[in-house]
């Protein structure tokens, strides 16, 4: 199962997360991370600017999880542009080494092929940064994603658009179909972290650690996985049977097995 790590607040979280990023840079200035959008990977980014200021990231390669269909990609809320703005720009990455799906329509029946063959040039990923929605997805895999999916356009539940209208003027804005790496593209990274803080999250949280591996709640494919690890508050814990064990366990990690 994924080792579940509690700590105090995002703030602990994103410097836990950005060591072990920095520790990957070091030993491989050309590693592959894999991005992702949001509220919750933000703390991350923001920990990572002092632990990379000074280190030479021009070979560092990424690929973000998921693109709005449809959207220009200079509108602020791409993710393209989220991406740009909020990992690239603050921690000096070279944007042509950074790779965001392709959500505009013209050509979108190939896009999802495209960016499985750019990750696999690439190695594949190192580290994949992961959020969860309330309602269980992973990158943009709702409900009902196939465990084998790889990239490819997805419609967003309701419960997603009206999670993310915050970004958007109304919800009418937000756009109705994504294009967002699989499950299956997921699972092939190396090592999986997922963040959660809050109690919104708490259920989603036990059903993707605890529950029964389901399509029914996508984050449950992190069980399949045999490096993932999830990083979250007492709030988002709060629904996790076992966490008394969980905070034991790390308390007794041996030293030398990293994150
Ligand atoms: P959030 O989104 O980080 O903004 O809560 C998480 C997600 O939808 O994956």
């Amino acid at each position: 199962m994924a080792e579940v790590v509690i700590v105090e607040n995002a703030a602990a979280a994103g410097a836990l997360v950005a060591d072990e990023i920095a520790r990957l840079i070091a030993a491989d200035p050309a590693t592959v991370l894999g991005l992702a959008t949001g509220s919750t990977p933000l703390p991350v980014y923001e920990a990572l600017r002092s632990r990379l200021d000074g280190v030479d990231v021009s070979q560092v390669r990424g690929f973000a999880l998921d693109e709005y269909v449809g959207i220009d990609p200079s509108h602020p809320e791409s993710y393209r542009s989220v991406i740009t703005r909020e990992v690239v720009e603050p921690l000096g990455l070279d944007p042509s080494r950074i790779r965001v799906p392709d959500g505009r329509t013209e050509g979108i029946e190939h896009a999802g092929a495209d960016y499985e063959a750019a990750i696999a040039a690439a190695g594949g990923v190192a580290l994949q940064i992961l959020g969860i929605g309330t309602d269980g997805h992973i990158g943009f895999n709702e409900p009902g994603s196939s465990f084998a999916s790889s990239t490819r356009v997805k419609t967003l539940t309701e419960q997603t658009r009206e999670d993310n209208a915050r970004f958007f003027p109304s919800i009418d804005e937000v756009p109705m179909h994504c294009i967002t790496q699989g499950l299956g593209t997921i699972l092939r990274a190396k090592h999986l972290v997922l963040l959660a803080f809050g109690a919104g999250k708490a259920e989603a949280v036990a059903g993707a650690v605890e529950g029964p591996v389901t399509a029914s709640l996508p984050g449950s494919a992190i069980q399949l996985h045999p490096h993932a690890t999830v990083v979250v508050d007492e709030a988002a814990a709060a629904g996790l049977r076992y966490a008394d064990y969980y905070r034991y366990t790390f308390a007794n990690k041996p030293s030398w097995q990293g994150l």
